[in-house]
């Protein structure tokens, strides 16, 4: 396994490594499956960056249940810009549904919030909040996370579907960027 990988002008150490992931995500999903019986449920994946842990997440839940895709971004480098670009919208029916947002960490709160708001003018029965990765000393937003795999420092992360410029997504382990 590579401790140290260097992606454009960054270096990043090993921070998760995949068999840390694969215990974790196993974690949430038997902690969410509690939540689901008879529910009408619809996971709404947040593009691009939870694309990964979706993909395994949804395969440990063995209910009937939809999958739908929202693509925002918020990013720029290393930094969040604060302003939330659509980019591919909500086209799904969440009326009367349970919805579970996916997303791959959550960092201020500001692509969540924006979200929310947008399945809130959908109608859904109740919204769920799922963050693979959370920096909380970073969030500044009332709604609540309901499951997430790990609360990490106000560091930079790249793999397992998050980037840096674009690049670092199919990272197997996930990195933390050290210079
Ligand atoms: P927020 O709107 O500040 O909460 O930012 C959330 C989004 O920014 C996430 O869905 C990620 O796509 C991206 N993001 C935040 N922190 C990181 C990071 O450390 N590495 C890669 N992407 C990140
Ligand atoms: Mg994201």
């Amino acid at each position: 396994m590579q401790e140290e990988i260097q992606i454009l002008d960054k270096k990043a150490a090993l921070y998760m490594p995949a068999a840390e992931i694969e215990e974790t995500v196993r974690n949430i999903a038997d902690a969410l499956k509690l939540q689901l019986e008879g529910k009408d449920i619809v996971f709404l994946v947040v593009l691009n960056g939870a694309y990964v842990f979706a993909a395994d997440l949804l395969r440990e839940i063995d209910m009937d249940c939809k999958v739908s895709f929202v693509k925002l971004a918020s990013y720029s480098g290393e930094k969040s810009t604060g302003k939330v670009k659509q980019i591919l919208g909500i086209n799904e029916d969440l009326a009367g549904k349970t919805v579970i947002i996916v997303e791959d960490i959550i960092d201020t709160g500001n692509t969540l919030a924006h979200l929310v708001d947008e399945v809130k003018d959908k109608h859904p029965k109740e919204i769920m909040i799922v963050g693979f990765l959370f920096k909380k000393s970073v969030y500044d937003k009332d709604l609540a996370i309901d499951y997430t795999g790990k609360i990490i420092p106000d560091k930079f992360v790249i793999g397992y579907g998050m980037d840096y410029n674009g690049y670092g997504r199919n990272l197997k382990n996930i990195y933390q960027v050290v210079h």
